[in-house]
This record gives structure tokens, C-alpha cells and sequence, in this order.
């Protein structure tokens, strides 16, 4: 059997052909991206969420060059074990692009994973990404076209707070406040919806990111043991793991400062806890200046219906009762906190009008 040689220029003219047919001939898949500051999620049409992967990328330094290599959970899991010419980080910052070419690689793997079915690949689609509340029109923008470079035909954005409101199956359009805190990576947005909009809104800069900090704080100065990020982020998970107040002992590994040996310590769950108190205090001085400006029609919403905690950085035992008592008013912890937001955008693409109508677009 004769075998096609490969040529370069012909390869790339059937890819081309391939591609304009494929938006021809079926209609392309319109996804949903949760840009998240932690994880990234896609919702494809049909499958629900096919893709999770951290947000991240690792970039190797290679004469006077560099290409990326990774990304996602495999670069993940190279934090803190790399040589010096390779470089693991996020192409975003508390949900703005910071490495615009990074995230290009970042999301054109993930789109096409995400996409991938035996059938073959899609190389295009139409998507609806979440932006976090007060970007610039200059910083939207750049989300825009990362989205088309890497194959978006028709790329729309909504603002992230109306996505989960949805996701949460909260009444979004109707003339009831909807209230809802999302602790996420790098941020704890705060947001108050009411007839399809945001009333109120305020983004902190505060999320599970700073939680690892102070608990590598917290280490360092009470014990005298530094930790990497990593572990920090896995003691985290031990407290954000349990479900029933109960108190057990975690055992930390780090180096002691005082002479840089390995050492190990043990600490009760609940004495981290006093790390963590003053990011959930500034989250909680937040939600009593928005229960302060909220407009007294809307007001008795909240008492009533009270507010949601959502995001994997609000995974912490009690939480929701915490701010509840700080606060007064009922405060709920959604199921699911990882996947509301990409749940949301997903209804709003089965549900075109709304989308159409909420969406932020750009001609
Ligand atoms: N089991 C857990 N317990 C406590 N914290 C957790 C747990 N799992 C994940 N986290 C923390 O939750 C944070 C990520 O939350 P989430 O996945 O909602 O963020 P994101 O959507 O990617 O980021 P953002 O919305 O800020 O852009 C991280 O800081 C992570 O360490
Ligand atoms: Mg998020």
C-alpha cells in the first residue's frame, strides 16, 4: 500500500479545509470555561464537566529560549521539585491574565482535551468564559482573544457572581436579592443579584491562596518549622476534608529554622484555626458592609433567604455557622463548591436567551 508522504503546507491546508467544513457541516460545540485562579473547568454540551486541571503551565528555559512543556495537574505536581531553568506558575493572577502567551498554551491543551471524543477533535467551537467581577474593558479584552486564538469562533463572557447564581439554582432573574460569597483561589468575591444583574459586588483579595500563607506563617512563627507551599496546601485539605466537628492531630513536615534539620510536629486541627480567623474576619467586615449598602427593599431578602458560601476556599469545617454567628443572618455552604460556576455557565448555554441577554459581548 502506498503511504501519502507528509508535506508541511498540504498537512496545514487539509487542517484549514477540515476546520471552516467542521463549522459547516455540524454545528460547532458551544463550552463553558470557569477560568479559575486554582483550577480551570470545562462544560462541553451532552458530557457536563469533561475537564478540571489546576491552572497552571511550566515553562523551560532553553538557549536564550523558551517553550512550555506542561500544564494542569502534571505541572502541578512539579511545584517546588524543579531545576532552576524550569518554571512553574499560573498564566493568571486573582483572575487576570499575567502571561498572555501561557495562557494561550494553557487553555488551547485544555480546550482540546476537553473536546477530545473518539469521533475525532473539534478545532473550533463557541464558548462563554466567566470573568471575575472588575476587569477592565482592556483586560476583558485580552481574555477575548485568548479565548479566539485558541479556536473560540464566537467568544462571549459573563460576569462570573450571574453564572453561579445560576449554577446554584438561585431565583437570578426574579426581583428577590440573591446573596453569595465564592471563596476561590485568589479571591473572595461577594455579590448581591437581583432581576438578572449585580446590585452589589465586592471582590477582596483574599482566598485559599492567603490561607496557605498563613498557615506557613503560622508554622514558622509558633513552631519554628518552615513548610513549602505545597504542604501547607495539604494540611488545608486535612481541615477543609472533615465534615463533623471532631479533633484529631495532623503531623506537619518541614525544616526547623533554628539549625535547618528536617523536623516534624503534630498540631490539633482546631489550633489552626487561629491562623485563618483574621482572612475569614476581613470576609465577614466585607459582608456587613454590603448588608449595610444594601438597598432596604432588598435587604429583607437576605434576612429571609440569607447568604451562600460557595468556592473550594470556603471547604472549612462550621464556616457557614461561623460567619453566621459573626453575622446574624442564615449563611448556607452550596454542595458542590468546585463546580457551581461551570454548572451555571453550562445552563446558561442549554438556555440561549438568557445567555444572550446577560452575556457581555464584543462584535
Ligand atoms: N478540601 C479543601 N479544603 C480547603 N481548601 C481547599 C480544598 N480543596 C481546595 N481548596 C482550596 O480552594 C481554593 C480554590 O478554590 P476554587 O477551586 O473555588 O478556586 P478557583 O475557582 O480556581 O479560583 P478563583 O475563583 O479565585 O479564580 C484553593 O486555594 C485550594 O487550596
Ligand atoms: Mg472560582
Amino acid at each position: 500500500m502506498r503511504r501519502r508522504r507528509s508535506t508541511p503546507w498540504l498537512d496545514a491546508l487539509l487542517s484549514s479545509v477540515q476546520s471552516i467544513t467542521q463549522g459547516f457541516l455540524s454545528p460547532l460545540p458551544y463550552i463553558g470555561i470557569d477560568l479559575g485562579t486554582y483550577q480551570t473547568r470545562i462544560w462541553v454540551p451532552g458530557k457536563g464537566i469533561t475537564l478540571r486541571e489546576h491552572t497552571m503551565i511550566v515553562k523551560q528555559a532553553r538557549g536564550g529560549t523558551h517553550e512550555f512543556t506542561a500544564i494542569g495537574n502534571e505541572a502541578y505536581q512539579m511545584l517546588g521539585k524543579t531545576p532552576p531553568e524550569m518554571q512553574v506558575y499560573s498564566p493568571l493572577e486573582r483572575g487576570r491574565v499575567s502571561d498572555f502567551d501561557g495562557l494561550v498554551y494553557f487553555l488551547d491543551r485544555c480546550t482540546q482535551r476537553a473536546l477530545s471524543t473518539n469521533q475525532g477533535n473539534y478545532k473550533q467551537f463557541n464558548a462563554l468564559i466567566s470573568v471575575p467581577i472588575g476587569l477592565t474593558e482592556v483586560e476583558e479584552m485580552a481574555l477575548l482573544e485568548v479565548g479566539k486564538k485558541v479556536g473560540g469562533r464566537q467568544v462571549h463572557l459573563v460576569e462570573a457572581p450571574v453564572a453561579l447564581g445560576f449554577g446554584l439554582r438561585m431565583p437570578v432573574l426574579e426581583n428577590v436579592g440573591s446573596a453569595i460569597v465564592d471563596m476561590g483561589g485568589g479571591t473572595t468575591e461577594i455579590s448581591l443579584l437581583s432581576l438578572g444583574g449585580i446590585v452589589l459586588s465586592k471582590v477582596l483579595p483574599i482566598g485559599g491562596h492567603d490561607a496557605n500563607e498563613a498557615i506557613q506563617n503560622y508554622l514558622r512563627i509558633r513552631y519554628g518549622l518552615l513548610v513549602g507551599e505545597k504542604t501547607a496546601e495539604e494540611v488545608k485539605h486535612t481541615l477543609g476534608s472533615i465534615t463533623t466537628p471532631q479533633d484529631f492531630v495532623i503531623e506537619v513536615n518541614g525544616r526547623s529554622i533554628e539549625n535547618g534539620m528536617p523536623k516534624t510536629i503534630k498540631v490539633r486541627n482546631h489550633l489552626f484555626y487561629e491562623s485563618l480567623y483574621p482572612l475569614f474576619g476581613q470576609i465577614i467586615d466585607a459582608l456587613r458592609d454590603m448588608v449595610e449598602e444594601t438597598p432596604p427593599e432588598l435587604v429583607g431578602d437576605i434576612t429571609k433567604k440569607g447568604i451562600v458560601l460557595t468556592g473550594m476556599g470556603s471547604k472549612f469545617i462550621d464556616l457557614d455557622k461561623y460567619i453566621q454567628h459573626e453575622l446574624g443572618v442564615h449563611v448556607a455552604s452550596s454542595e458542590e463548591p468546585a463546580d457551581r460556576l461551570v454548572k451555571g455557565l453550562g445552563w446558561l448555554i442549554e438556555h440561549p436567551d438568557i445567555m444572550r441577554r446577560i452575556a457581555i459581548r464584543w462584535p
